[in-house]
């Protein structure tokens, strides 16, 4: 449910616009998770935090004949998705309590299991729901590392928001990829694991903030009342032009990496 502008309370609520903002770059490690998959047949498939579902329609296009579901916690995320006329089956369901009524061939998800706390269960938990010889495909942001998110960790940890957004952040869920192997090799046949490192180019005066006010802005906006929202964003807004300032040319450039996790059941 949405709830109206003002009134704050911790739940993250996406804008499907804004998110697509960047989509060809948010799409491309996506395409390189789907790029990975073997070729293996495919009766159903899920696609975890489907967003505004352009990757679940690759999936469509890709396995023919699949029951395909998208699922997603955010209804303005479906309704988008569910605009475009398609034969996906799409879900209002939160990750961590989905459990499938059989085995699943392929469980894909692009950019959202790190919403998702204790990945050693999270991670137990959907290979248990794969069918024998099924995949687990995964692609996270592994970035919390990266200036523009710890900028943003310790402005929620400064005067006068810090007691309003303790909590509000969880950047720790995204685990190492040697760990995630240690948790899914005794349920798997192989696991495979890398990172990709893109050099995003990105166009305009704020556009880093531009892209996390789509993404990891928003647990701290969820948390705060409209007036606080808007000076930590100035803040944010100032501490980003610093870390990241534009090229000669104009472009501003943002690394990102991600993680690929690709476990054959
Ligand atoms: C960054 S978007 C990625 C969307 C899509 N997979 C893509 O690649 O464009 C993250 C999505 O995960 C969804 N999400 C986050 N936590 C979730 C949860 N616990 N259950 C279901 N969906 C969740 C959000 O609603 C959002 O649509």
């Amino acid at each position: 449910m949405r709830h109206p502008p003002g009134q704050e309370d911790g739940v993250v609520q996406w804008d499907p616009d804004l998110y697509e903002r960047y989509r060809l770059l948010r799409e491309r490690p996506g395409r390189d998770l789907l790029n990975a998959i073997p070729e293996v047949t495919v009766r159903s498939a899920i696609d975890l935090g489907c967003g505004t579902g352009y990757l679940t329609r690759q999936l469509v296009n890709r396995f023919a004949g699949a029951h395909i579901i998208g699922l997603d916690s955010d209804d303005a995320m479906l309704a988008k998705a569910a605009a475009v006329p398609s034969r996906i089956d799409w879900q209002q369901a939160d990750i961590g309590d989905w459990c499938p009524s059989e085995p699943v061939d392929l469980i894909f998800s692009n950019a959202a299991l790190h919403w998702l706390p204790d990945h050693t269960t999270l991670f137990r938990r959907l290979v248990g729901f794969g069918a024998p010889g099924g995949l687990l495909a995964v692609q996270m942001p592994d970035n919390f590392a990266a200036p523009s998110h710890l900028l943003l960790k310790e402005l929620t940890q400064r005067e006068p928001w810090r007691d309003s957004l303790s909590g509000a952040l969880d950047h720790s869920a995204v685990l190492a990829a040697a760990d995630y192997w240690r948790i899914l090799r005794p349920y798997c046949q192989t696991v495979d694991i890398w990172y990709g490192d893109y050099l995003q180019v990105l166009e305009g005066d704020d556009p880093v903030l531009d892209w996390v006010s789509a993404t990891a802005l928003l647990p701290v906006i969820a948390h705060l009342p409209p007036t606080q929202a808007a000076d930590f964003t100035q803040s944010y807004r100032l501490a980003l032009r610093k870390a990241y300032p534009k090229e000669k040319e104009g472009s501003t450039l943002f690394p990102f990496r991600r993680i690929f996790i690709l476990a054959r059941i």
